[in-house]
């Protein structure tokens, strides 16, 4: 069977192999879900936009007011070892701090001697397979219950978790997530749409996860002179588009074609992958295995 986590394993400041990873179940990531992580993409074992995602995670750790275990040099080289470790070229590897343990369930904040709960590992990066790429996914429209700081990438992922189950008992791939009649995201992916041949994408707001492979999609739109929109993206405007894809660091760029059991796009693209989104594929593969490989 394949593994999904590489030996060792890194926790709290050691590395050892993930059957003697163990944590207290009084660890507030466990009781509360209370902590924040990373999903970093590593190609021929280069962490790809590694220090954007350390960003991000700074970012996410201010935002819960939990302080940072390590400086940068420290999670990269806790990320090197795990990756000089693992036995795929291409990795993803996740970085978990929870606010620790304390001695008992409390709601407040633990004594600033209780160390935060750290864990990393490596995994194998599992992207689309080519017939599914070619094919595009299902999605359904569901009702944004989360939070407001969903900029934050923080482990409480329970609303993110019931629409992604929801979308996979309706036999489809995503959700996307719509509050006040507009779409902010998927459940575990940005969305992008594509109207008469312009690249809509929803504003960074705290209603939406700032994502990596987003910024690198509109990055490479305006590399190629592309026309953009960042603008909020309405349930109406997502049901009429040309087109609409997924984005995260594992999933890069897929087609949805389907939404809410109605094919996406008109004439001869309906209800396949469109052509913008499979330029954009290619844009992306090209900067894949000629920047982000060299690191
Ligand atoms: N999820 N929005 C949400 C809610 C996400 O969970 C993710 C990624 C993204 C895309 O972000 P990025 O391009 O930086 O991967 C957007 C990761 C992969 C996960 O939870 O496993």
């Amino acid at each position: 069977m394949t593994p999904y986590v590489a030996d060792p394993v890194y926790l709290n400041g050691r590395f050892l192999p993930l059957a003697e990873a163990g944590v207290s179940p009084l660890d507030r990531g466990y009781l509360y879900g209370d902590g924040v992580y990373e999903v970093i993409p590593v190609y021929s074992r280069q962490p790809f936009r590694i220090d954007e995602h350390l960003t991000r995670l700074q970012a996410t750790l201010n935002g819960v007011k939990l302080a940072n275990p390590l400086d940068v040099a420290g999670w990269k080289a806790v990320i090197q070892q795990l990756i000089a470790a693992a036995p795929w070229e291409d990795q993803s590897v996740y970085l978990q701090v929870t606010r620790g343990a304390d001695n008992k369930r409390d709601h407040a904040f633990p004594p600033a001697s209780v160390p935060p709960g750290v864990f990393a590992y490596a995994g194998p990066l599992v992207t689309p397979t080519a017939e599914l790429r070619t094919r595009g996914v299902s999605a359904i429209t569901v009702p944004d219950q989360r939070w407001a700081r969903c900029d934050l990438k923080v482990i409480s992922l329970l609303a993110n978790i019931l629409a992604r189950q929801q979308a996979i008992d309706a036999g489809c791939a995503e959700a996307l997530l719509i509050r006040d009649g507009y779409l902010k995201e998927g459940a575990a992916s940005n969305i992008f749409v594509v109207r008469d041949g312009v690249l809509l994408a929803p504003p960074k707001t705290p209603l939406m996860l700032p994502g990596i492979t987003y910024d690198l999609v509109l990055e490479l739109a305006a590399t190629h002179g592309q026309p953009v929109k960042v603008a909020e993206i309405s349930e109406a405007e997502l049901r009429s588009a040309d087109e609409v894809w997924m984005t995260s660091s594992t999933k890069e760029i897929l087609a949805i074609t389907t939404l809410d059991g109605v094919p996406v796009g008109n004439g001869i693209h309906a209800g396949k992958p469109g052509p913008f989104g499979e330029q954009m594929w290619q844009w992306y593969q090209d900067f894949k295995n000629t920047i982000m490989r060299k690191g």
